[in-house]
């Protein structure tokens, strides 16, 4: 299979990002080789993150789309209009296909350019332009086929949920913390985009259109951001047990799709209620499915470069692939047995004789392979006159906790097999 040769329009976070992927393509698991024909942006001197040197350049954008040497054309200009749509516009009209992450230009002209993209017999790929990196477009479109949706709905703008969620754990201030989703590539090149909930409203109605097969009209969308959401109210929310989010949905109604976006206060046990900073999270309910919940980062240069290459992925020809995705030039992995060495904390249940010198002859066991306790709970004896005991340790080799208790189920005061569990890092 030859290379396919792709030109990358906008070379922003994510464009710079996709770049940085294409460079080290070999750990990788695509189909085949990605080649870069040309590149092109506003400015060809602005210094980047990524060397561009040996890319071919090109001034406008819609001239790298017609090049007969692209293959797919990558749109990350950004914008509803304008060059972006131009440029897209070309490429489809010369028979490329086209991966995009612009959530504007699709929920804008989405319609029309998936029709024009039908007519020439091409794809039209924007997974990166709903919720960064998780993969939900294609699998609400096609894994999720045989569901009939009745509602979808998230967390679908990262800078909003940034601000929310760092306000109440840090106390700073509105602005302070936009300041920093911007230096942290999440928020849109004009930050109101997403503070007004437009952003979140462009990828709510880009999944409502998939969803429900709804003529995508984003006139009917209501919006309201997180401007007028200070501190005060996410504070006396959580003091009352609720999160404030910007949630984004999409219901199917007797009358057609409702779709809107708004601040909503979620319990503290909601699913989306602890999914902070710049994570998204998407929920899609539906029958005879019931719920699935999709979480993930939603924005910056790594995850949404991403999603823009699993679509790259997906248009390799042919698209019979092995069934493991396998191909020959990929770096094959062989599995191996695992050997005790990973580092966490244990959760250790034990129950004791319950006589003097029992607990000091647990510690003592643990001590002598050097793993430290971080808490230990011992409850009264139960009718057999054991006591149970537990105790959490520090991170420590699998294997030092294990020889632990091995020492440990030896011990005479030791009346039951200890229970290990390894304690899962708070992630
Ligand atoms: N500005 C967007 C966000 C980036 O904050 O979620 C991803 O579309």
């Amino acid at each position: 299979m030859g290379p396919l040769r792709i030109g990358i329009a906008g070379l922003g976070h994510v464009g710079a990002g996709l770049i940085e992927l294409v460079q080290r393509q070999e750990r990788l698991r695509l189909p085949g080789r990605v080649e870069i024909t040309g590149v092109s942006a506003r400015s060809q001197s602005r210094n980047r993150p990524v060397n561009t040197d040996g890319y071919a350049w090109f001034d406008d954008a819609a001239t790298l789309a017609e090049d007969p040497n692209v293959d797919v054309f990558v749109e990350l200009i950004g914008g509803s209009d304008g060059p972006a749509k131009f440029a897209v516009e070309s490429a489809l009209k010369a028979g490329k296909h086209v991966v995009t992450a612009n959530k504007a230009l699709i929920a804008k002209h989405g319609t029309a350019l998936a029709a024009l993209a039908s007519e020439k017999h091409v794809d039209l790929l924007f997974e990166a332009a709903v919720a960064g990196g998780i993969p939900v477009v294609r699998v609400l479109r096609d894994s999720l086929a045989g569901v009939e949706v009745a509602r979808v709905s998230g967390i679908l703008n990262g800078t909003c949920n940034f601000i929310t969620s760092t306000m109440l754990d840090t106390g700073r201030s509105y602005d302070d913390v936009l300041a920093e989703a911007q230096k942290r590539g999440y928020a849109e090149a004009d930050p109101t985009l997403d503070v007004s909930g437009m952003d979140a409203a462009h990828k709510a109605a880009i999944l409502s259109a998939i969803a429900f097969s709804a003529d995508l009209d984003f006139s009917k969308v209501a919006v309201r951001g997180i401007e007028e959401i200070g501190l005060l109210d996410l504070r006396l929310a959580d003091r009352l047990g609720f999160r404030i989010k910007l949630i984004a949905e999409g219901v199917l109604t007797k009358a057609g799709v409702v779709c809107r976006v708004e601040p909503m206060a979620l319990p503290h046990a909601h699913a989306l209620a602890r999914v902070d900073g710049s994570l998204n999270a998407v929920r899609i309910e539906g029958d005879p499915l019931g719920a699935v919940v999709l979480t993930g980062p939603g924005a910056g240069s790594g995850p949404t470069a991403s999603a823009v290459m699993g679509d790259i992925a997906k248009l390799f020809r042919p698209a019979i692939r092995n069934a493991f995705g396998r191909a020959e030039h990929h770096v094959a992995q062989p599995f191996v047995t695992g050997d005790n060495s990973e580092i966490a904390p244990f959760f250790l249940r034990v129950r004791l004789a319950d006589k003097p010198g029992t607990l000091a002859a647990l510690t003592e066991a643990l001590a002598e392979e050097g793993v430290s306790v971080d808490k230990l709970l011992q409850d009264s004896a139960d009718e057999s006159g054991a006591s149970p005991v537990a105790v959490v340790t520090h991170r420590c080799p699998r294997a030092q906790m294990q020889a632990a208790v091995n020492r440990i189920a030896k011990l005479s005061v030791s009346v039951e097999d200890p229970r290990l569990i390894r304690i899962e890092a708070a992630s």
